[in-house]
C-alpha cells in the first residue's frame, strides 16, 4: 500500500515540475508573437529529444492515474461507512475531492493535447507567422477568444489548484516528511504554489477575453 502510495506521490511530483515549468512558456504570451513562438520553435527543434520527453510524460500520467484510483478504492473499500468517517473527520473540500479534480484534469490534459499540441479540435487556428515558423502566438488567441473555450479553462484551472492545493501537502505526509512542526510549512508552500499557479495560468484566458495588453494590438 505503501509502495503504491509512494509511486502516486513520486509521479505527482514530476507532474508539478512539469506544471511549473510549462507555465513559464505559456506566460511567455505576454512578451508577444516574437517570444511564444521563437519558444514553441525551440521545443520543436529539439526533435527525437521532445518525442521521448512525452513519452516518458505520457508513462508518468497513466502510472499517477492508475495507482491514484487503486489508492483511492482501497480506502473506500476499508471505510465502507466513510460518510460517517466524514462526520467525525476534519477534512477540506480539497482533500475530499482529490479524484473529481484529477479526473477533470485528466479530461482536461487529453482535449489541451488534442487542441494546442494535435491541433484537432475546430477551435483551433492555424498560421505561419513573418519567420516560417508556426503562429502559436495567433493559436492561442483566436481558441481562448471564444468564451466556452476560456471557460472551460479557468474551470480546469481551478481543479488544478484544487489538486495541487492538497496535493503536495500530501506528498510530504507520504515522504514522512510530515510532522507538527513542518505542517505549517507544506501547508503554506502547498497554497502558495497552488494559488501562483492558478493565477499565472488564469490570467492567459482572462486576458484575452478582455483582450487587454499584448491581445489588443
Ligand atoms: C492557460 C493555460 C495554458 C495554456 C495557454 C497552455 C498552452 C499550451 C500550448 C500552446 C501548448 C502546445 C505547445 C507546442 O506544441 O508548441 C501546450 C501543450 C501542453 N500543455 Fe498546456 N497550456 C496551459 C495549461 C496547461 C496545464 C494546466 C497543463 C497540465 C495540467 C498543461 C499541459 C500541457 C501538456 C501535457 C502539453 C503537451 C506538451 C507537448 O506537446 O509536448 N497545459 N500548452
Amino acid at each position: 500500500m505503501i509502495g503504491r502510495k509512494a509511486l502516486v506521490a513520486a509521479t505527482g511530483v514530476v507532474m508539478l515540475l512539469f506544471v511549473l515549468a510549462h507555465s513559464f512558456g505559456a506566460l511567455s504570451v505576454f512578451t508577444g508573437p516574437n517570444g511564444i513562438n521563437a519558444y514553441a520553435q525551440a521545443l520543436q527543434n529539439l526533435g527525437p529529444l521532445l518525442l521521448a520527453f512525452r513519452a516518458v510524460m505520457v508513462f508518468v500520467l497513466i502510472l499517477h492515474v492508475t495507482f491514484a484510483i487503486m489508492v483511492t478504492a482501497t480506502n473506500w473499500k476499508a471505510k465502507p461507512d466513510r460518510y460517517a468517517v466524514r462526520r467525525t473527520r476534519v477534512a477540506t473540500f480539497a482533500g475530499e475531492t482529490m479524484l473529481w479534480s484529477g479526473l477533470l484534469l485528466l479530461a482536461f490534459i487529453v482535449c489541451h493535447i488534442l487542441q494546442f499540441t494535435l491541433h484537432a479540435t475546430p477551435d483551433v487556428v492555424i498560421r505561419i507567422d513573418a519567420q516560417g515558423r508556426l503562429d502559436v502566438f495567433a493559436m492561442m488567441r483566436e481558441s481562448l477568444r471564444l468564451a466556452p473555450v476560456s471557460i472551460a479553462y479557468l474551470i480546469a484551472m481551478s481543479a488544478l489548484f484544487l489538486h495541487l492545493f492538497h496535493g503536495i501537502q500530501s506528498v510530504s505526509q507520504t515522504i514522512g516528511l510530515l510532522n507538527e512542526k513542518t505542517k505549517p510549512m507544506f501547508q503554506i508552500a502547498g497554497i502558495t504554489l497552488s494559488t501562483l499557479l492558478l493565477l499565472g495560468y488564469g490570467t492567459i484566458p482572462l486576458m484575452i477575453l478582455a483582450g487587454m495588453g499584448v491581445f489588443g494590438k
